[in-house]
């Protein structure tokens, strides 16, 4: 993004002409931010049998996801809709790790079939996937008892963890492997998302490794994803090259002391995508109410669900005056609910210092390509927005808007 005459311009093209050729509430992702991001993490890990694995929960938009097959990455899916996904992307089978989580037998059994490797998620998953596939060879999810992240709801490592076999329990993962002749050939874990404090990291691959040791004949280990973007100004980017550096260190020194050069595998999403995406939305209504100055938009947590979910932060900016004058302002949703505000916490709603809205200005809010259309719903009976794939003075609609008909039936 950038500013031109005080207007926000995404991929060179002004954001005011993108709502008025594709309509708002719109989705926006810059393709080269995806591959700047992308590339940034390639070179990060010089361990030179690295794979990414692009964790598509994040953003399963199938354009995007060519984006980052072009760019040498493979897919982390965790639902037969990621595989589909992933496939019309042009990843092929064995490019893709199913990660699931309290996975129907069905839903193992349509991976299994589609000739994914299958990452599980637990010891009674293990001896599903042994009675019915005697002799496969599949990776194991560990819990390593470390966990963190931007929000409870999202650390997936440790004690309150439901992901993962607990790391202490190894000698039951190895029985039940013996008993089916499975080979593991991959051990896996994930320790939450929207992480900014690299020791984290560092402290979860230690538990990791040190499990890794007990089992013969793996060929990689999955140190999952969970990097952090900056949200706030006053938030600190994560040094990839140096994190990059210490992981692939460390893991050299390992596969020295375990006998064989391993695959390090890594699986971000947000990183990936959470800066090349804005949502754009026009304001429909201003009201000055008791306490706040409400700036009502044609979207809402239907589209965006970070704010009212976790109190997320999202930068946001007057797409016509991106700087000037300031004045407390809460940008509303439009939805049936009094938490549907994009300015807010945890606690309720916190007045972001913005030029003045007036209607028909858009509103852009800023590093909403992660986690943004994936948790989208029809809450209100209202459709998922259109998104659009700018580059270089040039748009490419990526997804039509939903139409009522089709969403209501
Ligand atoms: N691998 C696995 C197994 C995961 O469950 C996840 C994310 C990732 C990789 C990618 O994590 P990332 O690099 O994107 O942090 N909706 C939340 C984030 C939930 C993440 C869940 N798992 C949010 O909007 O903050």
């Amino acid at each position: 993004m950038e500013v031109r005459d005080n207007s926000l311009f995404l991929g060179g093209i002004r954001a005011k002409s993108l709502v008025e050729e594709f309509g708002s509430p719109l989705y926006v992702y810059e393709e080269e931010m995806l591959r700047k991001r992308a590339r940034e993490l390639m070179g990060a890990i010089t361990y030179p049998r690295r794979e990414i694995k692009y964790a598509c929960k994040a953003n399963t938009n199938v354009e995007i996801m060519k984006v980052f097959r072009e760019e040498g990455m493979s897919i982390d899916a965790v639902s037969p809709g990621e595989l589909h996904a992933a496939f019309r992307a042009g990843f092929n089978p064995d490019q893709i790790l199913f990660t699931t989580n309290n996975a129907t037998h069905e839903e193992i059994e349509y991976g299994m079939s589609k000739g994914v490797m299958i990452n599980v998620d637990s010891l009674s998953q293990l001896r599903f996937v042994g009675e019915r596939h005697p002799g496969i060879t599949l990776c194991v999810r560990i819990n390593p008892n470390v966990g963190a992240g931007h929000h409870d709801h999202v650390i997936t490592g440790g004690p309150e963890s439901k992901f993962g076999i607990d790391y202490t329990k190894v000698d039951r993962i190895k029985e039940t492997a013996r008993e089916f002749k499975l080979t593991i050939t991959g051990i896996h874990q994930h320790i939450g998302s929207g992480i900014l404090q690299p020791e984290r990291f560092i402290e979860a691959m230690d538990v990791l490794l040190d499990t890794a040791r007990h089992f013969e004949g793996l060929t990689f280990i999955d140190f999952g994803g969970g990097i952090g973007v900056p949200y706030r100004d006053e938030e600190k980017r994560i040094d990839v090259q140096v994190l990059g550096k210490k992981i692939s260190d460390e893991f050299q020194k390992f596969c020295r002391a375990y006998g064989r050069d391993l695959k390090l595998t890594v699986e971000p999403g947000r990183y990936l995508v959470a800066e090349s995406g804005s949502l754009l939305a026009t304001v429909t209504a201003v009201k000055e109410g008791q306490r706040h100055r409400f700036v009502g938009v044609n979207s809402g947590f239907n589209h965006l669900i970070r704010p009212a979910m976790y109190g997320s932060y999202h930068p946001i900016v007057n797409a016509s005056c991106v700087d000037g004058e300031r004045i407390p302002q809460t940008i509303a949703g439009n939805l049936c609910e009094s938490g549907d505000t994009f300015t807010r916490d945890e606690e309720g709603i916190v007045d972001r210092d913005l030029p003045p809205f007036s209607e028909g200005d858009i509103v852009a809010i800023l590093n909403a390509g992660a986690y943004g259309f994936t948790m989208a719903s029809y809450y209100n009976s209202r459709p998922r927005p259109a998104e659009v794939l700018v580059h270089d003075g040039k748009a490419r609609l990526i997804r039509k808007k939903e139409s009522i008909e089709e969403i209501v039936g």
